[in-house]
């Protein structure tokens, strides 16, 4: 059965997403189209409503995406969103061009006449443009409803047809009330009813699943981590024991990681096993000090080693991975293909091995995620967990690897982890660790002169890990952690805070 709810149709957008997430946030199932989707099949979806996204062309230029005509006289209300509303402006009979003036990033929103569009939100609010086109004459039936300094027609209706456009993006979060305003297209407009659970989706990709893989096999290499983790659990739901899961430890995680990982994933009744190779890392890694080199020699031992690991599983057809939107997004071509990131610790694996990719959360974000993982009963303890870099301490010692400097780090990481939770910030900063640097330091302990090693202790707030701010940890809890670390881990004198952000700097060190 075909399931009702707002279609979107994708014009190359880079928000496509997150307008679909946006409805499913108010509770009604979302489907992206792509922008040639033929109109029956649009028609068979039978929608409350529809949706052009934003996207790169302009309508007058050659080959720019524009949909199939029909779709006006459907009878189904239609919303567009900037490119969006110049197609509805530019096919209906209006006019769209070129702007003197680009518009980017906020813009003051004013609101001219009253619309059950603008239910319980001020007559102006902040939005966010960012266009080179713009609406200068209204097609036969529109009435304009606000404007913005460089956007006189800034949202406009043909009431009779149910079709609205915007120039602002009302999915992105610097635009106020843009959840609201996408809710009550959703709601009064479409009059579509707000019953969709994210339990609807586990539902639907357990089936989808079930029928894809069929009778074969799927294998998956845990890290341990949130993505991995409920999309095995997921994927364990619909198949059961045709996954087969493998936890490689490299050698490079942290104190007590490994044995913690394996309880938490045999907890959930994983099909799992655990591939000791430190060893062979830890040779190869031997005298190496070049940062890029060191990924480069784990990235291929990893693949090395899973490769050993999966070719007994006999009747593996596909690889699963825990691919967000966002990775998507940033590894897509600059043309909008969308080029898929092989996750950095089997990339390769996939072409090398014949095996196809199963991506359940491609079109999801972290946090819907982790709610996924809720409702599978994923415990809070591994949602929670803060990320953590595939190639491990490696990227945390500055210079070469070895038994020593891992143990050192290890036992000033666990410290700074421990108080962390201590105190209660663990869950309030997005990411926190030590980094062991590859530096001496003079120091004093007991009348004696040290001539120790120095930690780096990194705290930061984000909420994607592409930008980040350094946390601003209580003065006295950093103090706390300092003493620990230079009291209770032999060989290190100095501990310092890092307190830049990303950008001009990175979250790691490497
Ligand atoms: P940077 O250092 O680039 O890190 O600001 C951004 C986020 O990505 C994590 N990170 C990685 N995660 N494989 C991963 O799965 C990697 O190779 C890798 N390198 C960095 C980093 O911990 C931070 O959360």
């Amino acid at each position: 059965m075909e399931k009702r709810g707002i279609v979107v149709i994708n014009f190359g957008s880079q928000y496509v997403q997150l307008i679909a997430r946006r409805v499913r946030e108010v509770g009604v199932f979302s489907e992206i189209l792509h922008w040639d989707t033929p109109i029956e099949e649009i028609k068979k979806k039978n929608p409350y409503g529809i949706i052009f996204s934003g996207g790169p062309a302009s309508v007058y230029s050659e080959g720019a995406p524009l949909p199939d005509r029909r779709i006006y006289d459907l009878g189904i209300p239609i919303l567009g969103i900037c490119y969006g509303l110049q197609v509805i402006t530019h096919q209906l009979g209006g006019k769209v061009w070129k702007a003197e003036k680009q518009e980017f990033g906020r813009s003051t929103l004013e609101v001219l006449k009253e619309d059950p569009l603008f239910e319980g939100i001020p007559k102006t609010f902040d939005v966010w443009m960012s266009h080179a086109d713009k609406v200068v004459d209204l097609p036969r039936g529109f009435k304009n409803l606000a404007t913005s300094e460089n956007s006189p027609y800034a949202v406009i209706v043909n009431d009779q047809k149910k079709i609205y456009g915007l120039q602002f993006h009302p999915e992105v979060v610097h635009t106020q009330y843009g959840t609201k305003i996408i809710e009550n297209f959703v709601k009064n407009i479409c009059k579509a009813p707000q019953n969709w659970k994210m339990g609807d989706f586990i539902e639907d990709k357990i089936e989808e699943i079930r029928k894809v893989v069929g009778r074969s096999k799927v294998i998956a290499a845990l890290s341990g981590g949130v993505d991995s983790t409920v999309a095995s659990v997921l994927v364990h739901r619909a198949i059961g024991d045709q996954l087969r899961c493998f936890f490689i430890d490299h050698g490079l995680l942290r104190e007590g990681e490994r044995e913690e990982v394996e309880r938490n994933l045999r907890s959930l009744g994983l099909p799992l096993k655990v591939v000791d190779a430190g060893q062979i890392f830890l040779e190869r890694l031997k005298g190496v000090e070049d940062p890029e080199e060191k990924r480069r020699i784990i990235g291929r031992t990893f693949i090395e080693v899973f490769e050993r690991e999966a070719k007994n599983v006999e009747g593996a057809e596909f690889l699963l991975q825990g691919t967000l939107y966002p990775d998507v997004v940033e590894s897509a071509g600059i043309k909008g293909s969308a080029k898929i990131k092989t996750h950095h610790n089997v990339g390769g694996l996939p072409e090398k091995m014949n095996l196809k990719l199963l991506e359940p959360f491609r079109e999801l974000f972290k946090d819907e995620v982790r709610e996924i993982g809720r409702i599978l009963g994923v415990p809070e303890e591994i949602l929670k967990r803060h990320p953590f870099p595939g190639p491990g301490l490696a990227v945390r010692i500055l210079g070469e690897v070895n038994p020593e400097d891992l143990k050192l780090l290890r036992k000033a990481d666990k410290i700074f982890i421990e108080e962390l939770k201590k105190e209660g910030l663990y869950d309030k900063v997005w990411q926190a660790f030590a980094v062991l640097l590859p530096i001496r330091s003079v120091g004093v302990m007991g009348d004696v002169r040290t001539y120790g090693r120095v930690i780096a202790l990194r705290a930061v707030e984000s909420v994607d890990g592409m930008t980040a701010d350094w946390a601003r940890l209580p003065q006295d809890f950093l103090d706390k952690v300092a003493r620990r670390i230079t009291n209770e881990v032999r060989g290190i004198s100095r501990v310092v805070y890092d307190i830049s952000s990303k950008p001009p700097s990175t979250i790691e060190w490497e």
